[in-house]
């Protein structure tokens, strides 16, 4: 099994055997067998082109910080490891997918940019953010986007305006083997002082209501509509329910944390134990936010 992809594959930087523990901020799961991570467009358009013509399924990865993975994973994992640094055009910014979430908003409040100040605490890559439409504080990334660029699933680039419909709540069109490549943002004149102002008071906000010294990958669970999933865990008796060292985080019924030797399979447990209860409570059954690997095949939202 030493070169069990297609030469195109093949040829792009990779390593073997990453304990997922390292490539996610939750900090559990199995191995990934096959990490592929191209540093230009190019690697990451032969990567799509050669899985799509061998009919290899693939998945990608971005910061790890919104994904459980719950066992090994043999098929390949695309990372991408573009090294562009944001360019800014008038109002606009654009930016690698690969490059971080919060560092974009640093890099957006310094410029004296205002819009994406709700960013200034959720970790995860650019593209990570596309695909989840990624949000905080009444904010998302959608409202901010003004154009993306991505992969179809056969490797195709496509720029665009986002269109209706194309990103909802914590979904986006780019799922479906689609891969993010980039973005363009499109922010307001911005007084810094105010921004930074901002910025610290939704740091506090976080400080005090999320568990943010643990390892988590964020809210666990999407908000029902017209509720907050935290709350309907903590109405339900739930906060500092454990197996093993995976408990519901005391702070924050929403985030599940890993105090330091917890496993997947004591996370699914804890999931599955909090949609169990939660059900019986409140009579909602509550749907995943964050990603979950389980092998062999990806879940599609
Ligand atoms: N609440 C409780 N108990 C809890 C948690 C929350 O009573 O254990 C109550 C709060 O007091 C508040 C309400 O529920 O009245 C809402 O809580 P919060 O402001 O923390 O917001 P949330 O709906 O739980 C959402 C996003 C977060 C985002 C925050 C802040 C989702 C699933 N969650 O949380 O996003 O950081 O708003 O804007 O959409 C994430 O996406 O990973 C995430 C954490």
């Amino acid at each position: 099994m030493s070169r069990p992809f297609p030469d195109p594959i093949m040829a792009i930087p990779h390593r073997r055997d990453v304990p997922f523990a390292r490539l996610t901020t939750l900090g559990v799961g199995g191995c990934c067998r096959w990490l592929f991570e191209p540093v230009s467009e190019g690697q990451v358009q032969a990567f799509v082109r050669a899985c799509a013509s061998a009919g290899l399924p693939w998945r990608t990865l971005g910061g790890g910080s919104n994904l459980v993975v719950l066992g090994d994973v043999d098929t390949p994992v695309l990372r991408l490891r573009l090294p562009q640094e944001p360019r800014r055009n008038g109002l606009e910014l654009s930016a690698p997918a690969s490059y971080g979430h919060m560092r974009l908003s640093a890099a957006a409040a310094e410029l004296g940019l205002a819009g994406l100040e709700y960013a200034s605490g959720i970790p995860g890559t650019v593209g990570g953010a596309m695909h989840m439409n990624a949000g905080a504080h009444g904010r998302e990334l959608v409202d901010v986007l003004a154009r993306y660029r991505f992969l179809s699933a056969a490797g195709e680039l496509v720029e665009k305006a986002p269109e209706p419909g194309e990103f909802r709540y914590r979904w986006s069109v780019l799922g479906q083997g689609r891969v993010a490549l980039g973005l363009t943002v499109r922010l307001a004149e911005g007084d810094p002082e105010r921004i930074r102002a901002q910025v610290a008071e939704y740091r506090v906000r976080r400080g005090t209501s999320q568990p943010l010294g643990k390892r988590n990958a964020g809210c666990i669970f999407k908000n029902p509509p017209g509720q907050s999933a935290g709350r309907l865990i903590d109405q339900a008796g739930l906060k500092g329910l454990r197996v093993g060292d995976a408990e519901v985080s005391p702070a924050h019924g929403n985030f599940l944390v890993n105090h330091g030797q917890a496993t997947a399979a004591q996370f699914a447990e804890l999931m599955a134990a909090v949609q169990a209860r939660v059900l019986a409570v409140h009579g909602i059954a509550l749907e995943p936010e964050v990603e979950i690997w389980a092998a062999p095949e990806p879940i599609v939202r």
